[in-house]
């Protein structure tokens, strides 16, 4: 039977057994972030309509485009959030986070809303995992960052896949390249809307995705050879020092990432399991930012991981079937005292740790053992009256059929010995 109502197109939904996955993702990934002392930040889903124009940048597909905008009951123009950054730096001003200890570290996690167009992979409603390091402009920290995403990647046992680094130099060095890029890009034969795009951010046509243009911008300078004395020095010490701990990458001169604001080093993560969209995670510094929406002229460095991505990278590369929710002791109970007995001492193991669930309703031995196998439960045990008097019961291994005699009241004991073994 079809369900009356669906969830809109395009969004990603997880509801068990993938939503274990889902979630255990998200605390793999912040782990490593936690290990270098970044601290959580919870913002608004939707935002003044102004800081994405002016924090994202208007010559973006996820501004011009994707912007889920909507006017609400005061007539104010509201957006859901399209990505993370632009509200970490709105809320950090606002608050005033950069006027105590440099840098600001922050992580969060959550929905973000970008109206593409759905395919495997791109989502209208996706998830993120996301740090921001802001204050203090240091080769060190654009590899601390680089190295908490790859670090968190590697945790969850994804294998297949490429860290892209380029660097979009400072800005002598942008301005220079911006105009070498622009003469070149006045001789090519474009259609106006390119053209406009062009003008906007010339950077854009390395990332269009229609064949002609890439062929047309094959000979396109590329900022890489444009940076100035600093900026490769700035450059280089990055590379090195992710390299003293241990983190490959590839220099992508023709990398561009689809937000406006960044500058100096970039990023982005590629699964070659994927497809199309293949991008598992990026990012980058953004000097600019914080002084465009009125702030301080400070600089920050961060990254977006799509959890979505990430599972469906999980999934290519068959790490995620190992990974299935955990249950301690599944405990029967047969008649009316028993149940009630049973049900204290439910709660007494779980206030001990056990992960222990129990049957409902008035079932028959044989379905609530079936309920028992389901739950993946380690152990059960059945109580009845005769348990209850005896004060001792078998205790079932699910794996191997194996039964051993328990008492109720060593339960715990017990269990936690077998735990052990394990
Ligand atoms: P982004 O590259 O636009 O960067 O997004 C980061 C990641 O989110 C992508 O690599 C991809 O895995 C995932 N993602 C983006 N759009 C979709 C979609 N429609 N469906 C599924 N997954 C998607 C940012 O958002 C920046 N705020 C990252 C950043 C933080 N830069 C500096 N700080």
């Amino acid at each position: 039977m079809s369900s009356q109502y669906q969830a809109p197109k395009g969004v990603s939904e997880y509801f068990p057994p993938r939503s274990n996955l889902f979630e255990f993702v998200l605390q793999t990934l912040t782990a490593p972030a936690l290990a270098a002392g970044y601290e959580p930040i919870e913002l608004p889903v939707f935002e003044d309509t102004e800081l994405f124009t002016r924090g994202v940048g208007e010559s973006t597909d996820v501004v011009s485009k994707e912007m889920y905008t909507f006017e609400d009951r005061g007539g104010r123009s509201i957006t859901l959030r399209p990505e993370g950054t632009a509200g970490v730096m709105r809320a950090v001003i606002e608050h005033n986070l950069d006027r105590g200890q440099l840098p600001v570290k922050l992580y969060y996690k959550g929905p973000f809303f970008r109206a593409e167009r759905p395919q495997a992979g791109r989502y209208r409603q996706f998830y993120q995992f996301g740090i921001e390091a802001i204050g203090i402009n240091d080769p060190q920290l654009d590899a601390e960052v680089i190295a908490i995403a790859y670090e968190g990647y590697k945790k969850l046992g994804l294998q297949d896949f490429v860290l892209h680094i380029t660097s979009l130099g400072d800005a002598e060095s942008r301005k220079e390249h911006r105009s070498a890029l622009n003469s070149y890009i006045q001789d090519l034969d474009l259609d106006d809307e390119t053209r406009t795009r062009a003008a906007k951010n010339p950077l854009r046509l390395f990332d269009d995705k229609r064949s002609e243009i890439q062929a047309k911008m094959k000979g396109a300078p590329l900022l890489l050879d444009f940076l100035n004395d600093a900026s490769q020095e700035n450059f280089s010490s990055v590379q090195r020092a992710l390299s003293s701990i241990g983190v490959p990458f590839e220099i992508n001169p023709r990398m561009v990432r689809g937000l406006d604001y960044y500058t100096g080093t970039t990023f982005e993560f590629v699964h070659s399991g994927l497809g199309a969209q293949s991008g598992i995670g990026g990012g980058g510094r953004y000097d600019g930012l914080m002084e465009t929406l009125g702030g301080q002229n400070l600089s920050g460095i961060g990254f977006g991981l799509g959890i979505d991505r990430i599972i469906l990278a999980m999934e290519a590369e068959g790490i995620s079937t190992s990974f299935s929710r955990y249950t301690d002791l599944f405990v029967v109970s047969l008649g009316d005292k028993a149940r009630e007995e049973s049900f204290v001492l439910v709660s007494q193991l779980r206030k001990k740790g056990f992960v222990v669930e129990q049957s409902f309703g008035d079932r028959a031995l044989k379905g609530a053992m079936k309920a028992a196998d389901k739950s993946g439960a380690r152990f059960a045990i059945v109580i009845g009256d005769a348990e209850l008097n005896s004060g001792s019961a078998e205790l079932k291994n699910m794996a191997t059929g194996e039964t051993a005699s328990v008492t109720l009241s060593g339960l715990a004991n017990t269990l936690a010995e077998k735990s052990q073994l394990h």
